[in-house]
């Protein structure tokens, strides 16, 4: 796949229509990565779905999306976007990822996200991630059915992240997303409540950088697929990290909250300076250094 930059808008953030893919295309992202998809329209979680917190936010939307065959039409309409258009989905079973999977090729993404990492839904998510086999299952299933590549998005939260990356590398997936948020919560000190309405969300941002750059560097190790490394990336020297641990490519979501979509220009500028200044000819030679000797 040939993206005009390493930048990608990260899944769940704006990603859910045909004037936001192309508002972030105009940002300057080297790809956008859809809201994650399933089969059935779901309405989410009632509020709060995201809180504030330090360094990050905690949210849990409980996946809300309109369903495959209505959000078709918005991937259909963003064939003037110039942009690789990625459809993360989710499912609760091979079958059911796999016929989402045909649905959004045919309206033509490029490639597709599976969503086998969402700390705090039920039934689908982490709950896939997080067992081998079942991922093995998910993996293998959506292979047979498409043809576009397939990255499979892993949960941080497993007793050894390299298993998961190992086992989708093997089942068919074409690049590996690292990673999701990591489930975590907070309490209201007022009423004594958690603030989020299903108590438990997902942690994103700078809070979560250490870990995915962890996450990345043991999973390049293992693997020889891609690695697209996303978690709390909200500057130039962040996406170098994530380089030199491994990812070819990075995902930013919770620094647009941040920053806006500028962020996007903000950081390939940085990134370019830092290229020249150290007599790099291109980015990719950054990938991986840290594993040097
Ligand atoms: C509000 C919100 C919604 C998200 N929705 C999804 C989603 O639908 N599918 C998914 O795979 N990841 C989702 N994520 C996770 C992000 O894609 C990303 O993996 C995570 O936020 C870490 O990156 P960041 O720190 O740059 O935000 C969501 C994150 C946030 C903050």
């Amino acid at each position: 796949m040939h993206l005009p930059n390493p930048l990608m808008l990260a899944a769940g953030i704006l990603g859910i229509s045909h004037s936001l893919f192309k508002r972030v295309a105009e940002a300057g992202a080297g790809a956008v990565v859809t809201k994650s998809i399933g089969l059935h329209p779901r309405q989410g979680y009632p509020n709060p779905t995201i809180v504030g917190v330090e360094s990050g936010f905690i949210n849990a939307m409980g996946l809300p999306n309109p369903g495959a065959k209505e959000f078709a039409k918005e991937i259909n309409k963003s064939k003037d976007i110039k942009l690789p258009l990625i459809a993360s989905i989710f499912g609760e079973t091979p079958e059911e990822f796999s016929e989402v999977a045909c649905i959004v090729e045919e309206a033509g993404a490029v490639a597709i996200e599976l969503n086998v990492s969402c700390p705090h839904a039920e039934k689908v998510g982490a709950v896939i991630g997080q067992d081998p086999n079942l991922t093995s299952k998910v993996v293998k299933k959506v292979k047979s059915s498409v043809e576009i590549p397939i990255f499979v998005k892993l949960p941080p939260l497993v007793t050894d992240i390299r298993e998961i990356a190992i086992i989708s590398e093997k089942s068919g997936a074409d690049a590996l997303t690292v990673i999701n948020t990591i489930r975590a919560m907070s309490i209201d000190i007022e009423t004594g409540r958690p603030i989020l309405s299903n108590k438990i969300g997902g942690l994103s941002g700078p809070a979560i950088k250490p870990i995915a750059v962890r996450c990345v560097f043991e999973v390049y190790e293992k693997v020889k697929i891609p690695v697209i490394g996303v978690g709390g990336i909200t500057n130039w020297k962040d996406a170098i990290e994530f380089f030199m641990a491994g990812a070819s490519a990075v995902q930013i979501g919770t620094a647009i909250a941040i920053k806006g979509l500028s962020v996007f220009q903000e950081i390939k500028e940085g990134l370019r300076s830092y290229l020249n200044k150290n007599d790099y000819k291109n980015y990719m030679e950054l990938v991986g250094i840290a594993h040097r000797n």
